[in-house]
């Protein structure tokens, strides 16, 4: 069994912070969003391993190389454009050839992995298994229709869902996937759309199966989406304290990087921490990824990601619900603020609660 893990796409609602990095290299609880997907296939013993990139973005090559680090092997298929979900399994024809394999969005972060979804698969015998998840909100997905337990239907994005089952990013296929990714024709916004393969797939007669998530499962393509997911992944960190802590009082769990500095703080966890960040005299209230060389002085944070080389110093309203990208700077005068004073890039968004 081999794996296609995608890399590429727009990352348009992860604007600006996709103005200068890749959204799979978002770190989630301080690891890199691709590193979950790598992770999750590793435990279901594939080691054959494409990931999509979009063609000029090294950004992938220059973090995972040749996948050693990660005990497996891993081949770059550049994509010219983001030309939708069935474009990227039809350039993978080659890497792919007779195998079975998962097609993962390199997006998607959820509980225990794949490995039960390649099982099902393999025991259901089918030409196609995809693992969906209730969702409250169906018309933002593939929907599929289900009857006698069986998946009778697929649409995109519906204005009336015949389900509250949603197609997550995480298919299994035999390679009768490129008949239909071949023979589907774009949509009208111009992409390749995996929900047209799969109705072809139905239309053809093949045998599509499913597993249904029960923990949770997320697609993280929007700042609050990150946020969620952090929280989720958060929820499940053991404590274990590096470095220096003093007069602090620390309550839930804490983990914290190789020579962290905790001075005269307060610490609501569940919290990380990483390497050579200092935080003094600062509140860090739950759900907070902080990167490593972070400086977080006389201020306090919340429900955020703060990525690496980034310092927070003398903000005296609360900072949350917040996503920050590298060496990002937010420094107050330590007064109560009737005014703000913001210098940012192309396409940021304030809320000022
Ligand atoms: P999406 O979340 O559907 O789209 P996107 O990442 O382009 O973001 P946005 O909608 O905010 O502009 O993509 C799902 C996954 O598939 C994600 O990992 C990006 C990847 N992708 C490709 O690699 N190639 C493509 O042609 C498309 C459409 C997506």
């Amino acid at each position: 069994m081999k794996a296609l893990i995608t890399a590429g796409g727009h990352g348009t609602r992860l604007r600006p912070i996709t103005h200068t990095q890749n959204k799979h290299l978002i770190p989630i609880a301080n690891k890199l969003m691709l590193d979950y997907a790598l992770e999750y296939v590793r435990q279901a013993n594939i080691i054959d391993v494409a990931i999509i990139i979009n063609v000029g973005d090294d950004s992938i090559r220059s973090e995972f190389g040749d996948g050693s680090s990660r005990n497996i092997k891993i081949t770059y298929i550049p994509q010219d454009a983001p030309l939708g979900l069935a474009h990227v399994v039809k350039i993978s024809e080659n890497f792919v050839g007779d195998d079975p394999f998962i097609f993962y969005l390199g997006d998607n972060i959820l509980v225990g992995g794949v490995s039960r979804f390649v099982t099902e698969f393999k025991n259901a015998n089918s030409n196609c298994h995809l693992a969906l998840s209730k969702v409250p909100d169906p018309n933002r997905f593939g929907v599929a229709e289900i009857k006698d337990n069986k998946i009778i239907g697929i649409e995109e994005k519906p204005s009336v869902p015949k389900s509250n089952l949603a197609v997550t990013g995480i298919y299994l296929y035999d390679n009768n996937i490129f008949e239909a990714v071949n023979n589907i024709k774009p949509s009208a916004r111009g992409e390749l759309e995996i929900s047209d393969a799969h109705q072809y797939l139905l239309d053809k007669g093949y045998h599509i199966s499913y597993s249904e998530i029960t923990g949770w499962w997320k697609d993280t393509g929007k700042p609050s989406d990150l946020l969620e997911a952090n929280r989720l992944v958060l929820d499940n960190i053991d404590d274990s304290r590096d470095g220096i802590i003093t007069n602090t009082e620390v309550s839930g769990n804490l983990q914290t990087g190789k020579n962290v500095k905790i001075i005269d703080s307060k610490i609501d966890g569940p919290v990380i921490i990483g390497d050579d960040s200092i935080i003094e005299n600062a509140h860090i209230t739950p759900h907070t990824s902080i990167g490593r060389r972070c400086e977080i002085i006389n201020s306090e944070v919340g429900y955020s990601i703060i990525m690496s080389d980034s310092k927070i110093k003398n903000v005296t309203d609360k900072i949350t619900g917040s996503l920050l990208g590298n060496d990002v700077q937010i420094i107050g005068n330590n007064k109560d603020q009737s005014s703000h004073r913001f210098i940012l890039g192309d396409q940021s968004r304030i809320e000022v609660d």
